[in-house]
């Protein structure tokens, strides 16, 4: 029998908020200064992927090897990048319907989580003044595995006190979907994940997602 979603977990980057454009610019900036090679294209490989395993894909274009020690100070310096220019994020940068289906949950008694890769999470989650609206936040600072490993969203189940097969995952990255549905949850794929074939249901964006099918 098909078990009750309970939960709902959100993945941030790509599905509540748009920080595509500063993840792109703060990456385009190192790259442009070491000369490495880095475009639009290569940026949507880093969907969902964690700080380094980001800079191991924009390396596949280097001249030359890089020491643990320079990656290290590489993915530190967009790092940096990064932080100054989701310094500027506002509640207006949420996508749409993220808010509005947050509350509509909310009212439905349904928990609601974030899990995302992203160690950022707690600056953007405060510059959007969310930092208070989910039941629980499990994020890159606290997993040691990246999607599409579950982790970060067993992690998230376990924080609301649900079993993986009450909770649904909301992504954008196919990583992320893989993710969901290796921690046996269903998934539903907004964005980029909208044409996931594994993705358990689909749609545009939030505002599109039909959650009286979805939750039935
Ligand atoms: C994910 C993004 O949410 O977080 C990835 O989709 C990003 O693009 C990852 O690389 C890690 O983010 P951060 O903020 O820890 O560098
Ligand atoms: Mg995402």
């Amino acid at each position: 029998m098909k078990k009750p979603i309970l939960g709902v977990i959100f993945d941030l980057d790509g599905v509540i908020v748009s920080t595509d454009n500063c993840h792109y610019l703060a990456w385009k900036k190192m790259a442009d200064e070491e000369g490495i090679p880095f475009d639009r294209t290569i940026n949507e490989r880093l969907r969902g992927v964690s700080r380094m395993e980001s800079l191991s894909i924009i390396l596949e274009k280097a001249t030359r090897e890089y020491s643990d020690a320079e990656k290290e100070a590489m993915a530190a310096r967009k790092n940096g990048y990064y932080v100054e220019l989701i310094g500027s994020l506002t509640p207006g940068d949420m996508l749409p319907g993220a808010m509005d289906t947050l509350q509509m949950l909310k009212k439905k008694g349904i928990r609601i989580a974030i899990g995302s890769s992203s160690r950022n999470t707690p600056i953007i989650l405060r510059q959007i003044q969310l930092d208070n609206a989910f039941d629980a936040v499990a994020d890159g600072n606290a997993i040691t595995r990246s999607k599409p490993d579950p982790e970060v969203f067993l992690l998230a189940a376990k924080l609301l006190g649900l079993p993986a097969e009450n909770c649904l995952v909301v992504e954008d990255a196919d990583a992320g979907v893989e993710a969901a549905l290796a921690g046996g949850m269903r998934v539903l794929g907004v964005g980029g994940a909208a044409q996931n074939p594994k993705a358990t249901f689909a749609a545009a964006s939030l505002e599109k997602a039909d959650f009286n099918t979805i939750l039935n």
